[in-house]
Parts: structure tokens; C-alpha cells; sequence
């Protein structure tokens, strides 16, 4: 049964939206975020994690605007850990942001700024808010793609380094077929 999103369904049709950005991410560029080096190392470095279509109407910093985007993550693990996505803290530590789930099932992975770790489960129609100050990363524990909604502000960036380098303090692993933080 396919359930028509429209704001999906804009991301999804051929034009893919006029002025909607498409960027991807392949397994090669998460290198450093999985635990499981070995387990990584057997995964060709081309494969396809994750693909984000944004539609970016202001420029980058305007401040009052706001960004909508949709990540679709495909299903997969390394070692006993989910794909998941690269994960960050915003450039302007104060700007929040939403995530919704549209399909697939996941987990959103949360860290606030003393490190404290805590995840929200995404399905469709799930609704996620996520604070200012809060690192948000998202990990597909499913068998299909997930795909979830994205809307923030336009001048909240990315900061991709503090996780790059400190990672989570929790990672989300399978344990006996569910997931787990650890
Ligand atoms: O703005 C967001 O938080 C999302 O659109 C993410 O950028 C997207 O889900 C991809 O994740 P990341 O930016 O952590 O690679
Ligand atoms: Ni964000």
C-alpha cells in the first residue's frame, strides 16, 4: 500500500523540485564514525548510505528563513551497528530544528551539550523536536529505506567537527534483533 506524501511525492517526481539540492553521502565518507573497523573495512567504500534533497530558499545564514529537507537512509549494518547518518551540533548552537519519520522505522540519536546520550524512535508521522544545543544523528533499524523530514533555520548551519572527533557518548547497536544504545 503506498501512502502519497505531498511534500514526498515534491522531492520524489522526476524534476525533483525546482531549486531542490541533492547531496549524498557513500560509506567511504562516514569513515571514523563506526566502532567495528574490520566489519567497515569489508563494505565497498562507493556504496550509497544516505541521499538528502533540500530545498535551501534563502541563502545559507539569512537569518529568519527556514531550509526543509528529506534524508532517505538505506538499510544496513557494520558490525552490530545501524547506517546511520554523520550526525552534528549547529554552527549556531541555538537553533533548533524538526525531524519527521514519512517511512521506514529508525532511531534519532540525541546528545546534549554535557554529553548526556538519549534516542527517540522514528516511524511515519513520528514528530521530533530537537533543541538548540542538542547533536541529532539519525540510524535506519530497519530492512528498508527510511526516509524522514527535516525543516530549520536558515541560518543555523553545520558542525560536523566535534562529532567527527568526540563522536556520541552512546552508540545504537543491535542486541539480540533490537536496537540498543550502548
Ligand atoms: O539538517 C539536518 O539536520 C538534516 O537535513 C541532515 O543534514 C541530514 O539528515 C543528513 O545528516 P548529516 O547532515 O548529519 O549528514
Ligand atoms: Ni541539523
Amino acid at each position: 500500500k503506498k501512502i502519497v506524501i505531498p511534500s514526498l511525492s515534491f522531492f520524489q517526481d522526476e524534476l525533483k523540485g525546482e531549486g531542490v539540492v541533492k547531496s549524498r553521502r557513500t560509506l567511504g565518507e562516514l569513515a571514523g564514525i563506526f566502532e567495528n573497523q574490520d566489519a567497515y573495512s569489508q563494505l565497498p567504500l562507493d556504496q550509497l548510505a544516505y541521499e538528502v534533497y533540500s530545498y535551501l530558499p534563502e541563502r545559507e545564514g539569512t537569518p529568519g528563513g527556514l531550509y526543509f529537507g528529506i534524508t532517505q537512509l538505506y538499510p544496513g549494518k557494520v558490525g552490530d551497528e545501524y547506517f546511520m547518518t554523520k550526525g552534528h551540533f549547529h554552527q549556531q548552537e541555538d537553533r533548533s530544528e524538526y525531524y519527521w519519520g514519512l517511512e521506514g522505522e529508525g532511531m534519532l540519536i540525541l546528545m546534549d551539550r554535557e554529553r548526556n546520550t538519549w534516542a527517540e524512535r522514528m516511524m511515519p508521522g513520528s514528530l521530533h523536536y530537537i533543541p538548540g544545543g542538542v547533536a541529532h544523528r539519525v540510524a535506519n533499524t530497519g530492512n528498508s529505506v527510511l526516509s524522514f523530514a527535516a525543516c530549520w533555520p536558515s541560518d543555523a548551519g553545520h558542525n560536523y567537527e566535534e562529532i567527527a572527533n568526540k563522536g556520541f557518548s552512546a552508540r545504537l547497536v543491535e542486541v539480540d534483533g533490537t536496537p540498543k544504545l550502548r
